[in-house]
């Protein structure tokens, strides 16, 4: 089982990962693309490693409006197989780079959705995008929710591999991505690669009809004229982020906390727009401009969902 830097094991019967492996298992996947030989969803399950799929799906409780407990997960209750997404495997990885957990990932999306101004499809923008992961895991798992993914990022080179996950979203870098795991595949004959061919044709299944749109631009996330510069007249309707925190990421720049983060985000946002965040408990996302909608923590991060005001 794995979380977040691919843990979780997949699998409800209505998930985008199930339909994409039970597609595998009888036919040519549907989002296989562009009928190339090379590319035909054709799968090795026994490439999957301990697979579990979990049958039952129980409709998660109303928005958090009790003062009970809090529920960690209401959208994704079950534990899933999340391996295809595991970061280095077709999702691009870079040493340092930080992988959110994909579990919490669907579960902070789909709680910024249920409070999204519209119930059609969303554009969400990560200000600290770092290599794309949490946006690509999105991408792939909600495309239906998702008319376009922006990222930025103080760092240039976390700018350019977000860019290239992002690109997975789309039938030809998705494509392309699977040609480099073939060759891989047959100049070295490791399991890794043959096991990574066959997780880019399930996730070829989860693709849209339509790729989303995709930007990526180098901004300060403490520098919302640089934020509404990249944006250029986007207007996302949800922003989601994983703030930098603990050893493995670190606050750069001219933001130095959420709180700096969330002024940035409430000048260069639309009222109503929703933001998403998970932070540590220490640096709580917290701001008079946000409306708090719910919150909550799994371990040591705190997660909310505000509106801006
Ligand atoms: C926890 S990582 C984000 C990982 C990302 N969500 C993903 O899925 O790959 C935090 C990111 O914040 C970035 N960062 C740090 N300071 C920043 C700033 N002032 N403005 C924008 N990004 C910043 C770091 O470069 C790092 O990529």
């Amino acid at each position: 089982m794995s979380d977040g830097s691919c843990q979780d094991t997949a699998g409800g019967l209505d998930s985008p990962l199930h339909r994409a492996r039970s597609a595998s298992r009888s036919k040519p996947l549907p989002g296989a693309v562009g009928g190339s030989r090379r590319f035909t969803g054709e799968v090795d399950e026994s490439a999957t490693g301990s697979v579990n799929f979990l049958l039952d799906r129980t409709p998660p409780p109303p928005l958090w409006q009790h003062r009970g407990p809090v529920p960690v997960y209401r959208f994704e209750q079950q534990r899933r197989d999340y391996t295809d997404l595991a970061a280095g495997r077709v999702l691009r990885g870079a040493p340092g780079a930080t992988a959110f957990p994909v579990r919490l990932a669907s579960e902070l999306a789909q709680r910024a959705f249920a409070h999204a101004p519209s119930s059609g499809a969303l554009l969400l923008y990560d200000p600290c995008c770092g290599g794309g992961y949490l946006l690509t895991v999105i991408g792939l798992l909600h495309g239906a929710r998702v008319r376009g993914l922006v990222g930025s990022d103080v760092s240039p080179d976390a700018v350019s591999l977000c860019e290239s996950n992002l690109a997975l979203l789309d039938p030809d870098g998705l494509r392309d991505r699977l040609g480099r795991l073939e060759q891989d595949a047959t100049s070295f004959g490791k399991d890794a690669h043959r096991d990574a061919v066959a997780s880019a044709g399930r996730l070829s299944a989860l693709l849209q009809p339509q790729a989303p749109l995709r930007r990526t631009f180098v901004a300060d996330a403490g520098d919302p004229e640089a934020i509404q510069a990249g944006l250029d007249g986007l207007g996302p309707d949800i922003a989601i982020v994983d703030v930098p925190y603990g050893r493995a990421s670190a606050w750069a720049g001219r933001a130095t906390g959420t709180g700096a983060l969330l002024a940035s985000l409430a000048a260069a946002l639309r009222p109503g727009a929703i933001v998403a965040v998970a932070a540590s408990k220490r640096d709580r996302p917290e701001s008079d401009r946000f409306e708090r909608l719910e919150h909550w923590q799994v371990g040591k991060r705190a997660l909310a969902v505000l509106r801006l005001r």
